[in-house]
């Protein structure tokens, strides 16, 4: 079944289980501006609260871009404390938000992904990117530097000596490096981004929506310094034994037939 809405820099799309986000501001090459940031994190949060999508895809509009970054004309005479704002809800409302989703994220890396926008696409929980891709952090060619968590995910993700080089030199690269560097799980064409996507969703929806929620968590607790992912995943582990998703996993392997899970 296929539903659609639009909002005026979204569009979604919900086909198979799956809602597709597309940023869809193309003559600024998708662009985050306040508003686009707004309606996303409305749209994530619908999203969260609907339990018949399991996953989501976010692209970017267009064949040029996923997104070219934080909308910079919105943000050219801000002071310190608006600064401050900017990165703060940022990360609240799209960036950890999105890290901590109970339900997996792709990035379809459709074209240029900078700043704002590589950092939407490495808070997703996977990335895949067509052949046309370019990825980088040019903060510093504006006299800034990455402010939705660019500066600790890309180097999370590819080490600090290629986050190093990547921010410092503001070079942009392409998707084949991205991918040997480990930025990107996929390459694809641009024709078969989505179809790709899919592929991995459609092995998504059909396993535990409760545990998957908890890995997602569980993975990211250990790179939270507050936590200790060892002790987080035995309690978590311990808890999965409660779920009905456990109980209906095992029952269906025993009776040797497709799990049907509740996502309890
Ligand atoms: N914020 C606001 N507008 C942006 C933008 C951004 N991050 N990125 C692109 N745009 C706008 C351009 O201003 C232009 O608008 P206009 O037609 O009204 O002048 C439109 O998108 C098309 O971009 P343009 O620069 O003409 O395309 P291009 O093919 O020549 O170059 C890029 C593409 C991606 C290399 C170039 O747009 C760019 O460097 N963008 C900024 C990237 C960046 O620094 N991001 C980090 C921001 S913190």
């Amino acid at each position: 079944m296929t539903t659609a809405m639009a909002l005026e820099n979204i569009l979604t799309e919900i086909k198979n289980d799956v809602l597709v986000i597309t940023i869809n501001r193309p003559d600024k090459l998708n662009a985050l501006n306040k508003q686009t940031i707004e309606e996303l994190h409305d749209t994530l949060v619908d999203a969260e609260n609907n339990k018949s999508i399991r996953a989501l895809i976010i692209t970017g509009s267009g064949q040029k871009a996923f997104v070219a970054g934080a909308d910079i004309a919105e943000f050219a005479n801000f002071s310190l404390e608006e600064g401050r704002q900017l990165s703060a809800i940022g990360h609240f409302k799209i960036f950890n938000f999105i890290e901590n989703y109970s339900k997996p994220v792709i990035a379809a890396v459709n074209g240029f992904a900078l700043g704002g926008g590589l950092e939407l696409a490495m808070a997703c929980h996977v990335r895949i990117a067509s052949s046309n891709a370019k990825m980088g952090l040019p903060e510093v060619s504006l006299g800034v530097i990455p402010g939705y968590g660019g500066t600790q995910r890309l180097a999370q993700l590819v080490g600090k000596g290629k986050a190093m080089e990547m921010i410092v030199t503001a070079d942009m690269i392409n998707a084949e490096d991205a991918y040997k560097w480990g930025l990107v799980n996929y390459v694809t064409t641009q024709e078969e981004l989505l179809a790709k996507c899919f592929e991995m969703t459609s092995k998504i929806i059909s396993k535990s929506p409760t545990a998957i929620r908890t890995a997602i968590k569980v993975i990211n607790a250990g790179y939270n310094n507050k936590l200790n992912g060892y002790e987080v995943e035995i309690e978590e582990f311990g808890k999965s034994f409660n779920s009905g998703d456990f109980k209906e996993g095992v029952s269906a392997f025993l009776e040797k037939r497709k799990a049907l899970f509740p996502g309890n």
